[in-house]
């Protein structure tokens, strides 16, 4: 968060996602020349404000809105161009020319409207207790077959009339012989599909480059490169809670292989985390309340999905998942958010370890049918009561507050370096090195 540090920065969530990562960002990234999108796709969600207006965006990084900053967007990203002109044109609307300052990696993977109608089948058709409840993006299913490489559109494909129609109708026909076999489903006219995104390829051709070799090139020129990670740590396929998880690496490992750059380019690795836990979608989550303090920290958080508007589900802080995150993604410094939600509590909790079977598990278990099981080991804080929404520096945090803060510290091995009291771009305190 220092001014003075040169060097590029990652922004990475490290929980189960909406730990706030656009209130850092936003606030970050006047102070960088590239903003970079590496995972995820259109599950993500964050809010920006124009002017009077909040505008919800999905795939376009929140950077958009400086005219300086160049936005990339990754090859590891799923690439749905619906919603990326979507966004485009909302921002166009409030005076905001997005595709002027906005490449598109020819890597990345394009989410197809097959993608979307397998992800609402397959949920549909599992049992309740099997279903992941995803955003119904079509998330899983791209990257599937983007792994499967057979089914996978590459943007540098879709920009290219020939190969787009002739790989679009071999793979439409082999979709539509599965749909129906699995799901009994109607078939997808793959002429209408090809007239759609044959029209999004002509918009999208100009933006389209390898961005890779751009943000090699930058980085050989001195720019700035702040990165933007989307979900959080614990969503991450490999080391999240599988198989409640996004389908792509959404931890901080994902920032080289989703967008080309080395690890080593990156001296910053910020994990943002919420002062508390909320969690959307199936899945374990050890800390969770589901009771009047559950629901107090939900209304005083807003804790409702921007992309579902799904109410999350909220609990204690977790050291055990958030200090598991932030060691596996390096991570050097840490955003806490939302420190606000916790001034209501004359007590607060605090998770320091899980018990299961009577045995104590310091650890972050890898199977979650044991993590469903472990019961949170809690260790009450004093709580401040003092309203921090009107605090704009630090040393205004009350000695309680600043109590927290060096408990979840000393959970996270890692300096807090910058602290949310409110969603407004004011309420971010720095600490003063
Ligand atoms: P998918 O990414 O739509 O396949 O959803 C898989 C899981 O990740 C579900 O539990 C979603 O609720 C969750 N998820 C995906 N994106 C986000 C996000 O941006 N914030 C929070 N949860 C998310």
């Amino acid at each position: 968060m220092d001014r003075q540090q040169p060097g590029n920065m990652l922004v990475v969530g490290l929980q189960w996602g909406d730990e706030g990562k656009g209130q850092i960002v936003d606030h970050l990234s006047g102070e960088f020349d590239l903003i970079v999108r590496y995972s995820g796709g259109a599950n993500a969600g964050h809010s920006v404000v124009v002017g009077e207006t909040r505008l919800g965006l999905h795939l376009v990084p929140s950077g958009i809105l400086r005219d300086h900053v160049l936005c990339v967007i990754g090859n590891g990203v799923a690439l749905d161009p619906e919603v990326l002109f979507e966004e485009i044109d909302s921002l166009r609307g409030h005076g905001v020319d997005a595709e002027a300052r906005l490449q598109i990696s020819d890597r990345a993977h394009v989410v197809m409207p097959y993608h979307k109608l397998e992800d609402r089948l397959s949920e549909a058709a599992l049992s309740a207790g099997a279903k992941i409840g995803t955003t119904a993006r079509g998330i899983g299913p791209l990257y599937s077959d983007k792994a499967n490489r057979t089914n996978a559109i590459r943007v540098h494909q879709l920009v290219q009339p020939g190969v787009f129609r002739e790989r679009l109708t071999d793979i439409v026909e082999r979709k539509n012989r599965i749909f129906a076999a699995l799901y009994d489903a109607e078939p997808l006219d793959a002429e209408a599909i090809y007239e759609q995104f044959a029209a999004y390829a002509e918009r999208l051709r100009p933006m389209v480059c390898d961005t890779a070799h751009l943000l090699h090139q930058s980085i050989a020129n001195g720019k700035r490169l702040l990165f933007e990670g989307a979900q959080g740590a614990l969503l991450d396929l490999d080391h999240g809670t599988f198989p409640y998880v996004t389908s792509s690496n959404s931890s901080a490992g994902g920032v080289a292989v989703g967008s080309g750059v080395p690890a080593r380019a990156i001296s910053t690795f910020l994990g943002v985390a919420k002062a508390y836990t909320s969690r959307v979608g199936a899945g374990p989550m050890p800390t969770e309340l589901d009771d009047g303090v559950g629901q107090a920290i939900r209304d005083v958080g807003r804790e409702y999905g921007t992309t579902t508007g799904r109410p999350r589900r909220c609990g204690w802080f977790d050291g055990v998942a958030t200090g598991y995150s932030a060691r596996v993604g390096g991570i050097n410094a840490i955003g806490l958010i939302g420190l606000n939600v916790m001034s209501q509590f004359d007590q607060i909790n605090v998770c320091v370890g899980y018990e299961v079977d009577g045995e104590r598990l310091d650890r972050f278990p890898s199977d979650v049918d044991l993590l469903e099981r472990v019961q949170p080991v809690l260790e009450p804080i004093e709580g401040w009561k003092q309203d921090l929404g009107g605090c704009r520096h630090w040393e205004e945090l009350s000695p309680a507050a600043l109590n927290y803060l060096a408990k979840i510290e000393s959970l996270l091995e890692c300096p807090i370096v910058a602290v949310a009291v409110g969603p407004e771009r004011s309420q971010l305190l720095l600490r003063p090195s």
